[in-house]
């Protein structure tokens, strides 16, 4: 079987990196690179970590914005998968890279899964949730993390090309978390706050950004803020400087961010990554969003949600008490069961 994945962002190398493994021995595996994020700290030093594969094939993305991205992803897309004509293209998680893949195995007729279908936050003015719910219409084949999104797919009318696999970003959890890298940041010795902000509702908002950075320095003397690219330029743009609690750092490696995750005393955050690896690891998380797609958490007290008006972030970081989560009754070995569904559907 000839599989190839197209992958463009951070969380998706992540996630590639775990499918590689369960697919590349027997079968064959090529990684498109959309180029969507291009720094060696967002997107090369993945793939030498977490030693995945050089992509087959880098498109060189020169846009910005969600049209122009997604408009000149899937030509380029669609001709590479002419030429290799894989048995099936992965999809996965919810970014413009997600969606152009999609539509682009569409257009070239072919196979087409979706690693974490069904996931939803019912935001409909988040692009996020737009390109998983059309990833998720135009696919084959669905990969559900949890049986909450088997639910939304069900309820949508596509519970018939659903597997219930696990979430292949816990598995990565489970194999890496002993190879935790300390990063050379100072002050990790004592207790430490870990903060990231990335979504554009938040990122993209100076007033947002500014009251989150003053409510996090007031409710805790260090701050650990590994900087995305999208929140380091809005605060360049508009001189918001950080109080002095809290350290800014580039974004850091996979396992530097699990050092980080696994020692902080609290981690807040608007990732759909961190939070889910917050609960893995049995660190008390405050998520900087109205809502999340990842809704057990909230039902099962393991994180908790504090939107982005300050008042509301001091209260959470003042009051949080969640309960640590139950992991032996998650379902490991999810790219396994990827693997299997595709030999089993595919025949090969
Ligand atoms: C994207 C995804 C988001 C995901 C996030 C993971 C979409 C719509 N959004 O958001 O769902 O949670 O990735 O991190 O697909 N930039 C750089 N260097 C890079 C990458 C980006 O400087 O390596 C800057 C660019 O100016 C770019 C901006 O960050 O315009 C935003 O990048 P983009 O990929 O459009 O969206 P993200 O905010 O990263
Ligand atoms: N991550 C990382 N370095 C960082 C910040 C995050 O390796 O500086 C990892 C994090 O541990 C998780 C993934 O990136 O595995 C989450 O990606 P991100 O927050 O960019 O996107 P989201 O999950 O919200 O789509």
């Amino acid at each position: 079987m000839l599989v190839a994945s197209i992958v463009g962002t951070r969380p998706q190398f992540i996630k590639v990196a775990v499918v590689d493994r369960a697919i590349r021995d027997p079968h064959r595996h090529q990684i498109i690179h959309t180029g969507q994020h291009y720094d060696s700290d967002m997107s090369g030093d993945f793939f030498r970590q977490l030693k995945i594969p050089d992509p087959h094939v880098h498109l060189p993305l020169a846009s910005h914005g969600n049209a122009a991205q997604v408009g000149e992803m899937i030509p380029q897309l669609s001709e590479q998968l002419m030429e290799c004509r894989p048995d099936v293209v992965l999809v996965y998680g919810d970014t413009n890279s997600t969606l152009a893949g999609a539509l682009a195995a569409v257009y070239s007729r072919s196979f087409v899964a979706h690693v974490e279908a069904g996931v939803r936050s019912f935001e409909r003015e988040l692009i996020e949730e737009f390109n998983r719910v059309v990833t998720d219409h135009v696919s084959d084949l669905l990969f559900a993390p949890d049986e909450r999104a088997i639910q939304h797919l069900s309820k949508e009318g596509l519970g018939a090309r659903a597997v219930l696999t696990g979430d292949v970003m816990h598995d990565l959890v489970l194999d890496t978390v002993d190879l935790a890298i300390r990063p050379a940041v100072p002050g990790l010795d004592g207790d430490f706050m870990l903060l990231t902000i990335h979504r554009a509702l938040t990122a993209d908002d100076p007033d947002k950004l500014a009251g989150i950075l003053t409510a996090v320095a007031t409710a805790h003397p260090r701050v650990i803020f590994p900087v995305h690219p999208r929140t380091r330029q809005t605060m360049d743009r508009h001189g918001i400087r950080a109080g002095a609690a809290v350290t800014m750092i580039p974004p850091v490696s996979y396992l530097e961010m699990l050092w980080l995750e696994r020692h902080a005393s609290i981690i807040v955050t608007d990732s759909g990554g961190v939070q889910r690896e917050a609960s893995w690891l049995g660190r008390p998380c405050v998520i900087l969003r109205e809502t999340t797609e990842w809704a057990d958490l909230i039902d099962d007290r393991h994180c908790l949600l504090a939107g982005t008006d300050p008042a509301r972030i001091t209260e959470a970081l003042r009051t949080v008490d969640v309960r640590p989560r139950d992991v032996s009754s998650l379902r490991p070995r999810a790219a396994e069961r990827i693997v299997r569904a595709l030999e089993e559907r595919l025949g090969r």
